[in-house]
């Protein structure tokens, strides 16, 4: 078992939510690197392996439906082609998107938002789930994926939303205020603590390679959750621990147990 990060600050509550409750190691996409990223079968790899907590993207059809999905276009994870934006829900729902990985996944298909949370509930995950608006679609996302998240989030699922769309955490704030938020950004902003603030934000995402000890310290003092995309070097792993970042994403699944 690897020696992972562990915080030993005092949990404070943010928004009236533990940031605590965030699982140390987050397996990206779902189940990282093992298979097809945003499918159920990632989920499953990833709960398989040992994680607790699994981050996903959503992205609506063209009909307004959230499906997992990272790319604005089909090709590079799915068999169709053109925008996700542009393609309808039955049209995304008939589409492989394990073809792509491995042989051992012809077929998998791409999953709605509402299956994979339902496939969370039952098997006892934590989520983060990004929302992933295509581009001008930003706060219709944020108001139908949180929608979407917060009956599950009522009936208990642990669930923090997240997203580089300031716009589309906005209307997720309207839409479904009790549901947790999560800032993302690549280079954590000078004005991180404002953003958050407006937001009524629990914790801020950021790139590892775009935070420093002191600022880690800094968002940690204020309160905040802090988690880091995306971890696959065992030594950076130890080292954010050791700042006592809340949590880590990696693809490498092989990981688990580092909490
Ligand atoms: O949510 C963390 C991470 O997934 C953000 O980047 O591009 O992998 O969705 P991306
Ligand atoms: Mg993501």
């Amino acid at each position: 078992m690897d020696s992972g990060p562990r915080s030993t600050r005092t949990p404070a509550p943010v928004a009236g939510v533990f940031v605590s409750a965030y699982p140390p190691l987050i397996a990206h996409r779902g189940g990282g690197n093992r298979a097809p990223e945003n499918t159920l079968a990632a989920i499953r790899a990833g709960h398989a392996a040992g994680f607790r907590g699994v981050e996903f993207d959503a992205m609506l059809s063209a009909d307004g439906i959230p499906f997992l999905i990272h790319d604005e276009t089909l090709e590079r994870t799915t068999t169709g082609r053109g925008a996700v934006a542009a393609t309808v829900a039955a049209v995304l729902a008939s589409l492989d998107a394990g073809a792509w990985h491995s042989p051992a996944y012809v077929g998998e298909p791409l999953p709605t938002l509402d299956a994979a949370l339902a496939l969370c509930r039952e098997l006892g995950l934590w989520v983060n789930l990004e929302i992933k608006p295509s581009r001008g679609r930003e706060a219709e996302t944020g108001r139908v994926v949180a929608g979407t998240a917060a009956p599950f989030h009522a009936a208990g699922l642990p669930l923090v939303l997240s997203s580089f769309s300031e716009a589309a955490l906005e209307a997720a704030r309207q839409a479904a205020p009790e549901v947790p938020r999560a800032l993302l950004v690549e280079t954590v902003p000078a004005d991180w603590q404002a953003r958050l603030q407006r937001l009524q934000a629990v914790a801020l995402h950021c790139h590892h390679a775009g935070l420093s000890q002191d600022t880690a310290a800094a968002i940690l003092a204020a309160g905040y959750g802090l988690a880091c995309y995306t971890v696959n070097d065992r030594q950076r792993l130890a080292t954010l621990g050791q700042w006592g970042v809340t949590a880590l994403f990696t693809d490498r699944l092989e990981f688990a147990g580092a909490d």
